[in-house]
């Protein structure tokens, strides 16, 4: 990669959309791509609550309450994102799942279903979760950044970023305090489980966001 071309990862798609994307269309794209995982993360945190130990009871229910609006059905995260997607007036299409994630994110998305089904993967489970929560609220800071320049200014549209970029500050705190944490010490021999579960949600999303960046700046 040349040097004066930034590195692929969420950090630096976001921070190139902040800086220098310079219409809405970039922004459209990136909602419709984003969508496809975001709009059905109920199904991933329901999955990773099935079988779990209860010390990690309260987190995990704490991430499916947020996720789930805290009980206002119009916040519930799928309705914040189809809110966006109204806004900048694109449709809905559950039909298109595919299509949107492509190779390189339906790799991401089968790695959360296959540690989500099978209890011998909670560790990388865990890891692959909170490496996730991670994530998104320093991309998302600078997604909401690069909207503003363009002139997407509605708040409350674009309500599903701006929650993520505090609520999860405080999952990504609460997922290490305690969640990984907490299972590190019960399994002192398997803590490597965790890094790997990590590791390998880095490099799927290294991928996603290699491909989409590709994408976005090479438009066909
Ligand atoms: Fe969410």
């Amino acid at each position: 990669m040349e040097e004066d071309q930034p590195a692929v990862d969420g950090s630096q798609i976001s921070q190139w959309g902040a800086v220098h994307a310079v219409d809405t269309r970039w922004f459209v794209r990136f909602f419709i791509s984003d969508c496809s995982l975001n709009i059905r993360f109920y199904d991933l945190i329901a999955l990773s609550l099935v079988g779990l130990h209860s010390q990690l009871r309260q987190e995990l229910a704490q991430n499916f309450w947020d996720e789930m609006g805290r009980g206002i059905r119009e916040n519930e995260h799928n309705n914040l994102f189809k809110r966006i997607l109204e806004y900048v007036g694109v449709e809905y299409d559950p039909g298109s799942f595919i299509e949107s994630l492509g190779s390189q994110g339906l790799a991401g998305y089968n790695l959360f279903l296959r540690f989500g089904l099978h209890r011998k993967h909670f560790l990388h489970s865990i890891g692959n979760m909170a490496v996730s929560e991670m994530m998104d609220p320093a991309n998302y800071a600078k997604l909401v950044r690069g909207c503003k320049r363009v002139g997407l200014t509605d708040e409350t549209a674009q309500a599903y970023y701006f929650e993520h970029i505090s609520v999860d500050v405080a999952h990504g705190d609460g997922w290490i305090a305690n969640v990984m944490l907490p299972m590190a010490h019960q399994f002192p021999n398997h803590t490597c489980d965790i890094i790997v579960g990590a590791e390998v949600r880095l490099n799927t999303s290294f991928d996603y966001y290699e491909n989409l960046y590709s994408q976005l700046t090479h438009p066909a």
